[in-house]
This record gives structure tokens, C-alpha cells and sequence, in this order.
């Protein structure tokens, strides 16, 4: 790790600032940055390099060129001494003239942010366009029956789960967690909305007796996550599904602070363990822009619909 003084000297360039500036509101290549700033090709690449080296930006190529981007993943001191520096520095008279340059010749150029960003725009920031927005969109589609929240904590995803669900029971073991949590199905009114305290080894509920059970960031904590996945096969239903959202196998120390009893999972096991179930599907995320960089695996599997059906004797 770099330290503060090497992060200070790459900010300390006014060059070296203008080029980030203009980087932080879009992806640029050299050509582009030196229309703006007026300056000489291999001054720009110089600079270019040792932010590169740095890891503050990287590149990725386009066509024949390069296009410049500031990283998401960037080292987090180097990454907040920029986001400090950027924000004291923005209204200076020099970064605040570059970006009104940067929009005439874009805008001379006649090329809109839409085609700019055609081919990357899952890579650009669009304003509105979060994971939490298509989130609650897309849950209007959701039909969840009767639903089991395992290790549903305070309830935190209850108003996402809740309207979408015929009744949702939230079972977890912390007496902290479930006060808090009937407390908040009490203070929004959700009628269909139980709390029971206990743990997700031992659920409470009949065999077939729901349509969907969930384990949101959940099995991570759960001292035999196996049995809990059993109890879970056990209390679906003929065509119920199984949601197991949770952290990928990782060796980060990090973990600790949050009270996890695993450092996460393969997805292998995770099949295994719900091995009575089918139609398993396992999707692995790219990994978090916050350090340690954590990744989420999702597990979804259904019951089969000849589940506890007597099966025919062969003749
Ligand atoms: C990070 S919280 C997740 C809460 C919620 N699912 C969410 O996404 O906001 C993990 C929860 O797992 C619960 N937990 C711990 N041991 C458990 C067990 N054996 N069975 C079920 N839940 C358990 C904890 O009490 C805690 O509320």
C-alpha cells in the first residue's frame, strides 16, 4: 500500500487534477482530453501513466484509442484522498472552465452521451439507474405465497417482500432483532406479517407448508447452514422455491466484524446441501467496490411437484 504522501504528491499536479477532473465526469481518450486542456499528446499520456500506475484510473480500449476512466476499485486511501481533493477543488475557476469546454466540444462533435456510451453504458454512472431502483421495479412481478424470511434481522426487506407475499413469517434467533423487527410490522400495519423467534436449524413451521423460502445474507450466520437448508426443503411446499442470497467462499478477516460463523460458501456445496430440491441455478456477482470486495453467490432451486407424492412400485 502506497503511502499518504506518495497519494498527495499524485494530486499535488495541477495537470494531473484537471485530467481527473474532466475523468470524473466522463470516460475520455487522449485525443478528447487534449482538445480541452491544449496541452501536448505525450504531456497528457505522462500524466496519464502515472495515475494509471497509481491505480486511481485504468483504460480500456476503443477502437484504435484508449478511453480513460476514473476506478470504482481504486486502493480506498488513494480513492478518498481523490474524493477529498475533488470536492474542495471543484468550483475552482480552472476545473469549472475545462468542463464547460469539455461540453461545447462534445456538443460541437454533435455526439450525445447516448451514442457515447453505447456498447458501455453498464459500465457509466446514468443518473437513477441503481440496482435498488430496478430492485423495487421488478419486485412488482414477484409473487412470493406464503413466505419465510430465514434470519430476516429487523425486517429491512419487509416492505420489498411483504406486498408481494399472501403472509411472510420472519424467523430469526436474536430476541434484539425480532423486537425490532414487530416493532416495524407493527409501526407500518403489515397485517400478513408474523415475527417468531428461533433458529434457522429448527423452523417452526409444518412440512409443505410455504410457497417461498428466503435466506437474504442470512446463511453466513447460521451455525449448521446444511440443517437449516433441510428444514427449509422440508417446510416447502410441491413448486416451492428456495432463495439463498449470501456471501461467495472468501478468506477476508473483515467477516468478523459483522459476526459471521462462515467465511461464505461454494456454490457446489450450497447445491449439495439442497441436493432434494431441483432445478438448481447458482449465479456468482462480480465483486464489491468496497474493500475487501466481498461477492454475493445466489442460489435459487425449486420443490419438485412429485415431492412426497408415494412413488409407484415397480412391477
Ligand atoms: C445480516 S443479518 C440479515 C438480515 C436480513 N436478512 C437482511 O437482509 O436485512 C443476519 C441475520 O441472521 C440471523 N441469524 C443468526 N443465526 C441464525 C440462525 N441460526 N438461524 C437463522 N438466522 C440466524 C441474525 O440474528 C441476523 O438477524
Amino acid at each position: 500500500m502506497s503511502a499518504i504522501g506518495d497519494h498527495l504528491r499524485l494530486l499535488g499536479d495541477e495537470t494531473r487534477l484537471r485530467v481527473l477532473h474532466l475523468l470524473e465526469s466522463e470516460p475520455l481518450t487522449v485525443a478528447e482530453l487534449q482538445d480541452v486542456l491544449d496541452l501536448g499528446q505525450s504531456s497528457i499520456s505522462g500524466h496519464l501513466a502515472k495515475l494509471k500506475q497509481a491505480g486511481l484510473i485504468h483504460d480500456l480500449p476503443e477502437g484504435s484509442a484508449r478511453r480513460y476512466r476514473i476506478r470504482e476499485d481504486a486502493e480506498a486511501r488513494l480513492r478518498s484522498a481523490w474524493s477529498s481533493v475533488r470536492d474542495l477543488s471543484r468550483q475552482e475557476a480552472q476545473f469549472a472552465s475545462d468542463a464547460r469546454r469539455l461540453s461545447d466540444q462534445l456538443r460541437n462533435r454533435g455526439t450525445s452521451w447516448v451514442d457515447r456510451v453505447a456498447g458501455s453504458l453498464h459500465r457509466e454512472y446514468a443518473p437513477g439507474r441503481t440496482w435498488e431502483s430496478l430492485c423495487h421495479g421488478l419486485q412488482a412481478f414477484a409473487r412470493f405465497g406464503r413466505c419465510i424470511d430465514v434470519g430476516a434481522g429487523d425486517g429491512a426487506m419487509i416492505e420489498l417482500i411483504a406486498p408481494q407475499a399472501d403472509s411472510l413469517t420472519c424467523i430469526d434467533p436474536s430476541p434484539a432483532m425480532v423486537a425490532a423487527g414487530t416493532a416495524k410490522v407493527k409501526a407500518l400495519g403489515l397485517d400478513s406479517v408474523r415475527y417468531i423467534l428461533a433458529p434457522g436449524e429448527q423452523l417452526p413451521l409444518e412440512d409443505a407448508s410455504c410457497d417461498a423460502v428466503l435466506f437474504l445474507q442470512s446463511l453466513q450466520y447460521i451455525a449448521d447452514p446444511a440443517a437449516a437448508l433441510g428444514e427449509a426443503a422440508r417446510a416447502l411446499a410441491p413448486g416451492g422455491r428456495l432463495l439463498v442470497i449470501t456471501l461467495l467462499k472468501h478468506d477476508f478477516a473483515e467477516a468478523n466484524r459483522y459476526g459471521h460463523r462462515h467465511s461464505g460458501f461454494a456454490p457446489e456445496e450450497l447445491k449439495r446441501w439442497t441436493r432434494t430440491l431441483a432445478g438448481h441455478r447458482t449465479v456468482t456477482l462480480p465483486a464489491e467496490t468496497r474493500p475487501p470486495r466481498f461477492q454475493t453467490v445466489i442460489l435459487t432451486a425449486v420443490k419438485s411437484v412429485d415431492a412426497g407424492r408415494p412413488r409407484r412400485s415397480a412391477k
